[in-house]
C-alpha cells in the first residue's frame, strides 16, 4: 500500500478513456504474478524445444527400460562372472529377459543373414547341429561371432556389440541349435555336441544321460550323436524343458 489515501490513489490510476459515462481503472498485475507468468511462459519453449523438438528427454516409458535393461545388464554380468564360459552362456540361455533382449539384436543384425528363425539365407542355418566352424559348443559360437569370417561374409561382432550384448546374443543362438527350422540345407560337421535348448546345468562335453545312442563323434569331446532323427523327439526328455 502507498501512502496516499485510497482515493487518491484510485484517482491516479484511472484511465483517460470514457465510454458513456464509463470510466476505466488501470490495476496492473502485481510484479510477482508477472513474473511467474513470463517465467513459466520461457519456461515452456525450453520444455517445448527439448522434448517435442530435439527429442532429447526420455518419456517415462523409455526410463523405465532403460533401467531395466541396464538391470538385466548388471545380472547378466553377475551370472557370466569375469571370464566368458560355457557355463556362464548357458546360465543366460535360461533368463527369459534375456533371450528377450537378445532376440532384438539377432533381429536387428542378424536376421538379414540368418532368416527370422535362423533358418540361414545368406549365412548357413543356425538351427541344425552341423557347423563350419567349431563343434555348436557356446564357446564356439562365442568365437565365430567375435571374431566374424571375414573371407566369407561373416562380420565380426566384437567391436559392435558391448561384450554382453555378444555373450547374450550367442545365448541366444544356442538356444536355436536343434530346433531344425526347415531352411537351408546343413552346412560344415554334424556335430551332435549341442546340447538341446534349456540343457544349462551339464557342463559342456558331458553326454547328455537320456540319449541313449551309438558311436562318440570324433569331433567334440566325449559327445554322443544320436541316431539320425532321434535327436529332435530326444531333446524334449532330455533337457527337461
Ligand atoms: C552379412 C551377413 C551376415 C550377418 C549380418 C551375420 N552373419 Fe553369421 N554368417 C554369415 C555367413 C556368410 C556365415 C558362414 C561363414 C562361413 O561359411 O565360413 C556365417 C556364419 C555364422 C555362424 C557360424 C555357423 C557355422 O556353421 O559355423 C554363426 C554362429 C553366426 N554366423 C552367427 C551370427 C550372428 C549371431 C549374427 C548377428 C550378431 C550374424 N551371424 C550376422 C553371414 C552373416
Amino acid at each position: 500500500m502507498t501512502d496516499k489515501t485510497s482515493v487518491e490513489a484510485e484517482e491516479e490510476n484511472l484511465l483517460d478513456h470514457e465510454y458513456d459515462g464509463i470510466r476505466e481503472y488501470d490495476h496492473p498485475l502485481p510484479r510477482w504474478w508477472v513474473l511467474i507468468f513470463w517465467g513459466s511462459f520461457i519456461f515452456a519453449i525450453g520444455y517445448f524445444l527439448h522434448w517435442s523438438v530435439f527429442k532429447r528427454g526420455l518419456s517415462a516409458h523409455q526410463e523405465y527400460a532403460a533401467d531395466m535393461a541396464a538391470a538385466r545388464e548388471a545380472q547378466a554380468k553377475a551370472a557370466m562372472g569375469d571370464k566368458v564360459s560355457e557355463e556362464g552362456l548357458a546360465k543366460l540361455m535360461t533368463n527369459s529377459a534375456m533371450m528377450a533382449d537378445a532376440q532384438g539384436v539377432y533381429k536387428a543384425r542378424c536376421e538379414v543373414c540368418h532368416g527370422a528363425k535362423g533358418e540361414g539365407k545368406i549365412g548357413p542355418n543356425l538351427t541344425d547341429d552341423s557347423w563350419i566352424h567349431g563343434g555348436g559348443t557356446l564357446m564356439d559360437i562365442h568365437k565365430v561371432v567375435g571374431e566374424g569370417v571375414a573371407a566369407k561374409g561373416m562380420p565380426a561382432w566384437n567391436r559392435q556389440l558391448t561384450p554382453i550384448e555378444l555373450s547374450k546374443v550367442v545365448a541366444f543362438i544356442g538356444s536355436l541349435r536343434n530346433t531344425n527350422v526347415p531352411g537351408k540345407a546343413p552346412e560344415g560337421t554334424k556335430s551332435g555336441s549341442a546340447a538341446p535348448a534349456g540343457s544349462a546345468a551339464p557342463s559342456s562335453g558331458s553326454p547328455a544321460p537320456s540319449a541313449g545312442a551309438s558311436a562318440p563323434s570324433a569331433s567334440a569331446a566325449g559327445s554322443v550323436v544320436p541316431p539320425a532323427g532321434s535327436a529332435a523327439p530326444a531333446a524334449p526328455s532330455a533337457s527337461g524343458k
